[in-house]
């Protein structure tokens, strides 16, 4: 960067048409801009080919972030004045542009190593700028070198560094580059899946038929529900039967990413048996960077299928969209191809997009993630700046809570260490990403009618080691915290962190349709795009009243909107050889039909029910 130093003082003039702000410091020399530790059970393979391309993503630093986190909390209040009035795709945009200065000596920066505009895609902000780069340039760039690391337990393979460098003088100005330390792999969130032993034959001579079991919430629900979940059961169970959204602009989008397939005909399939009048209904698929949907049956995905057969099986005919994002972790490094473009990094793709979207759905499930530590805190914390957003744009985002308690994912119990990144091996529960970010809604699990908390090892949920506790929770976490044994798991989590889940939905024994056979599947996954569907059908009433959608939802769940959802009280997350926590004890309340939420709106009513969700608000309480 010495060069560019030069020409400024060579060309003095030159700086007098350079922004103000935007001189060259006189110290251009890299310096290191991040590291980490390759997480736990990632080794180093081997080096990529140094033409292999890249998609570069550098992230300009957004100085009015916080100016738009007050206008979100504003709007998501239903006690606030402005609750409801979400912000435009424009509005938003300026709030997260950034400095004029910061542009300039970005740009300087690339031009001076021969980029030039038509070389750089900008966000409509322009707070990212990606390239199309040389893995050789990019190391030049970073000062850094890329490595193919494995990760030992499930052969997926990543091209990331540990450590980048960027010159001084830009520092300030760059806030992350990515693809480079981030080694999250944002699995697919569900754990029981039967598919060695297909539904029908083995399973639907035991369910009971007939006879009905009491919801919690007082409603009564077929006994065979706690065999078999269908989306009769899930309509019983909170409150939708024979209720048919019909407002115009309402949708629901499920993202899909590691070439998880939504198969149509598994659609149809469980249509026909679940939701005979939605039959021959489709859904919009949209392709995230050539992301694709191969309708081959051999390719249907079961994460996808189980996402868009509940969700869309919920909410229709509520329009349908299923984002396709390319990008394929597990890809076999000894084939890859020089002109590839395999950086594994499809969230932030996925964010792009959807954020230049002039009407993104209003309600987007999402049934990925990883390990909190996977994840460097500069992506994590960005990631999360922009699905807040979103939410300022009124749209609901919901990630599942993970499928492992408080565990970290490992399959073997007996194996789960738990233990920390960072260099230090301390043991600590493992939180879930996206999950831990407070601007989205996290899923829990529940299983069983009544609802309790899903069994040990799985419901995931904790606190964040990154995101301090939000404002939204405070009252109901440190009521919480305060109920626990002085002592309980000290050191083991983190008391001023983000409690998730927020919300809790049945997530075990669904019937989906895959590959043309019929299974049983669960997982957080499969309580998402269930709550996910709920949301777009309390939408539905919304709009149809001329109201705004609900958009960020936790203000409105841990206040008014609490009335509307069943505490639950039994059952715990155990992991990292605890039993992990308990939920219930705090907020133990009989179930209710006092029309709350119609004294705060008028109309979050599904005909003349109230909608009643599971709720686990982080009210662990544990017994050791
Ligand atoms: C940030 O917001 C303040 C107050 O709304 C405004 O004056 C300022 O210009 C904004 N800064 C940027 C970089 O947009
Ligand atoms: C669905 O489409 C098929 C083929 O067009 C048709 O035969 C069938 O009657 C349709 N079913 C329903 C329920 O609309
Ligand atoms: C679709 O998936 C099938 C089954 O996995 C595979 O054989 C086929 O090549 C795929 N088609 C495309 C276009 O990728
Ligand atoms: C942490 O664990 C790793 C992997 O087992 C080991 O290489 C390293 O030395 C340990 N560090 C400390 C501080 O114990």
């Amino acid at each position: 960067m010495r060069s560019l130093y030069r020409i400024a003082v060579l060309l003095p003039f030159l700086l007098r048409v350079l922004p103000v702000g935007s001189v060259p410091t006189k110290d251009c020399a890299h310096k290191v801009k991040e590291t980490v530790d390759a997480p736990r059970g990632w080794v180093k393979h081997g080096e990529p080919p140094a033409d292999h391309k890249i998609a570069l993503k550098i992230g300009l630093p957004q100085p009015n972030f916080s100016e738009l986190e007050k206008h979100l909390y504003e709007v998501s209040d239903p006690d606030h004045a402005r609750y409801g009035h979400h912000l435009s795709k424009v509005e938003v945009e300026e709030l997260v542009a950034p400095y004029p200065e910061s542009l300039d000596t970005v740009n300087e920066w690339l031009s001076s190593l021969g980029f030039d505009d038509e070389d750089m895609v900008r966000s409509p902000a322009k707070d990212w700028i990606t390239i199309n780069v040389p893995v050789s340039k990019a190391e030049e760039m970073l000062n850094t070198k890329y490595y193919v690391w494995k990760h030992v337990e499930s052969g997926d393979y990543l091209l990331r560094t540990t450590s980048y460098s960027l010159p001084s003088n830009v520092h300030e100005h760059i806030e992350l580059v990515q693809p480079t330390t981030m080694f999250g792999r944002f699995k697919p969130q569900r754990s029981n899946i039967f598919k060695s032993t297909p539904f029908a034959a083995d399973i639907a001579g035991v369910v009971k038929t007939g006879s009905t079991v009491n919801a919690a919430s007082g409603v009564s629900v077929d006994a065979s529900c706690n065999q078999i979940i269908t989306i009769t059961c899930l309509q019983q169970l909170y409150n939708a039967v024979g209720f048919t959204p019909s407002a115009k602009d309402n949708s629901i989008g499920i993202t899909g990413y590691l070439e998880q397939f939504a198969n149509m005909q598994d659609l149809q399939s469980f249509f026909a048996d679940q939701r005979p009048d939605a039959v021959n209904s489709t859904f919009k698929v949209i392709s995230v960077a050539g992301g694709l949907n191969n309708q081959s049956l051999a390719a249907a995905g079961d994460e996808a299928d189980l996402d868009v057969e509940f969700a869309f099986g919920l909410s229709h005919p509520i329009a349908p969209t299923f984002f396709t994002t390319a990008g394929r972790p597990p890809f076999i490094p000894d084939l890859l191809e020089p002109a590839g473009d395999n950086e594994n990094e499809p969230y932030l793709t996925w964010l792009d997009f959807i954020l230049e979207m002039p009407d993104p759905p209003l309600t987007i499930s999402t049934s990925y993630g990883d390990n909190e530590q996977t994840v460097p805190f500069t992506f994590a914390q960005r990631a999360c700046s922009q699905f807040a957003q979103l939410g300022a744009r009124g749209v609901s985002i919901l990630f599942a809570s993970g499928d492992f308690g408080v565990g970290d994912g490992d399959e073997n119990p007996a194996t789960q260490e738990c233990i920390t990144n960072d260099g230090t091996n301390q043991t600590k529960f493992i939180p879930s990403f996206p999950a831990s970010c407070p601007f989205v809604t996290s899923v829990g699990g529940t299983s069983h009618i009544p609802e309790v908390a899903v069994s040990t090892f799985f419901s995931g949920g904790g606190f964040s080691n990154y995101f301090a506790r939000p404002s939204f929770q405070d009252k109901d976490v440190t009521a919480y915290l305060n109920s626990l044994p002085k002592g309980t798991y000290a050191g083991l989590f983190n008391p001023n962190g983000r409690g998730i889940p927020d919300v809790s939905a049945q997530s075990d024994l669904f019937k989906v349709f895959i590959g043309g056979e019929a299974f049983l599947i669960g997982g957080t996954s499969a309580a998402t795009p269930t709550f996910s569907a709920f949301i777009s059908l309390l939408n539905d009433v919304r709009l149809k009243a001329g109201l705004p959608s609900l958009g960020f939802l936790n203000p409105f769940l841990y206040s008014k909107g609490f009335a509307g959802l069943n505490d639950i009280t039994s059952g715990n997350n155990g992991g990292c050889g605890t039993p992990g926590f308990n939920v219930g004890c705090l907020f133990t309340r009989l179930p209710t039909f006092r029309p709350l939420i119609i004294i705060f709106t008028g109309v979050e009513r599904l005909g003349s029910r109230q909608v009643q969700m599971a709720v686990c608000h982080c009210k662990p309480y544990i017994e050791i």
